[in-house]
């Protein structure tokens, strides 16, 4: 059985809206910030599987997603919630139109309960919560990779795993990113061939 299979007929219905939206915006060629850009199915399946079994090690599980889009990757992950009836996800997007149209997918399904959208630069509210993370998916402006890793590095601790999409699709524009991952010593990573590319970070 396929992941996806496993899901409420509701939650297939809104996701496959979503990928149908996402697939022909990239067919006309809309302007890439006003396109959803959102993952893959493949990767949506790999980060509910993951965090089935992940999010149930902690007692308190708080999950943080830096680039809300409209909410794909967010049902996802907190589809991974709902079935263990468990955790509560963090997911920013600065972008109004983009957070009021996840807010609407979001509460059309049985998810809203686990996730809390916040409209916002990811920046701004970093440097302002105090929250702990155990777990962070980084989705946002390529370029900003490196900047929301060395934000983090320090705060995030043991056990704690960043993953971050578009490492393969985009790696040029990912070596510095990269590169910080693989000689910092306060964590240990792989590139895993998901989608379009996902770093695999844990801190150790
Ligand atoms: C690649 S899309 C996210 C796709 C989404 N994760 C999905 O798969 O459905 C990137 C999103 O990040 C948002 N974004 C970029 N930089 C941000 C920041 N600093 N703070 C909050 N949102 C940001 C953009 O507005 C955009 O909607």
């Amino acid at each position: 059985m396929q992941p996806f299979d496993s899901l409420p007929s509701p939650v297939q219905k809104v996701l496959l809206q979503l990928e149908e939206k996402d697939r022909k915006e990239r067919e006309v060629g809309l302007d890439r910030l006003q396109r959803l850009r959102q993952i893959p199915r493949e990767t949506g399946e790999f980060l509910f599987q993951f965090l089935l079994t992940f999010s149930s090690q902690f007692p308190d599980f708080v999950g943080l997603e830096i680039g809300t889009s409209g909410g794909y990757s967010t049902i996802w992950q907190g589809m991974a919630l709902v079935k263990n009836d468990h955790g509560r996800l963090i997911s920013l997007d600065h972008d109004p139109k983009k957070f009021q149209f996840a807010s609407k997918n979001i509460t059309s399904i049985e998810v809203s309960q686990f996730i809390e959208l916040i409209h916002g630069d990811a920046k701004d509210y970093l440097k302002k919560s105090q929250e702990k993370f155990n777990y962070v998916f980084l989705d946002c402006e390529k370029e900003d990779y490196l900047y929301f890793f060395n934000l983090l590095v320090n705060r995030l601790s043991r056990g704690t795993v960043l993953i971050a999409d578009n490492v393969i699709s985009h790696a040029d524009d990912m070596q510095e990113f990269i590169i910080q991952i693989k000689g910092d010593s306060k964590v240990s990573s792989v590139i895993l061939p998901v989608g379009r590319g996902l770093a695999f970070v844990r801190w150790i």
